[in-house]
């Protein structure tokens, strides 16, 4: 946990992070979630300065919906190739509420997330609220997932 940045409140963010943050606050109303009532936003700051947001998309066959993180990363993949991701902020909203509420992102986005980290060959930083009400910015995806299932594993069974 020692690279892990704790800041009490929004305000006390860095400034790049704390507009971020906004960014994926904004995009919260394209959020769609009928079914958990549950908005997520994500932003992603690139290097060129671009931002790219997502939002949670559910469906009715539930499986089939997608986290607001993994939306922000397939479009910056499929908008902007080969760009390298500086920063991501994760927000999250009941639908019927006007505050955010604590969501750190789940397994499956850390995943996806650390992926993209080694296909760019650079750490990018993850900012979002803990359940303590704390905001936390990683340095990494990697930071978020210790002994992880990653390409080389693939490649290592491959040769044994
Ligand atoms: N969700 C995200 O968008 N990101 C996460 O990291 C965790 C969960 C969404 C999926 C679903 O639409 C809703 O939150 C409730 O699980």
């Amino acid at each position: 946990m020692k690279d892990f940045v704790l800041a009490p409140t929004l305000q006390a963010l860095d400034a790049e992070s704390l507009d971020l943050v906004r960014h994926a606050e904004r995009a919260l109303p394209t959020a769609h979630a009928p079914y958990s009532e549950f908005q997520v936003g994500a932003a992603l700051l690139l290097d060129n300065g671009v931002i790219v947001a997502g939002t949670n998309q559910e469906n009715a066959a539930y499986p089939s919906g997608m986290c607001a993180e993994r939306v922000a990363l397939f479009a910056l993949a499929s908008q902007y190739p080969g760009q390298v991701i500086r920063k991501l902020a994760v927000v999250a909203r009941h639908q019927t509420g006007t505050e955010l509420t604590p969501a750190t992102c789940c397994g499956g986005c850390r995943q996806v997330m650390l992926e993209f980290e080694h296909r760019q060959g650079k750490p990018f930083e993850v900012v979002m609220q803990t359940e303590e009400r704390q905001w936390v910015k990683a340095p990494s995806a990697q930071s978020l997932l210790p002994f992880c299932f990653t390409s080389s594993t693939l490649r290592a069974a491959k040769i044994n």
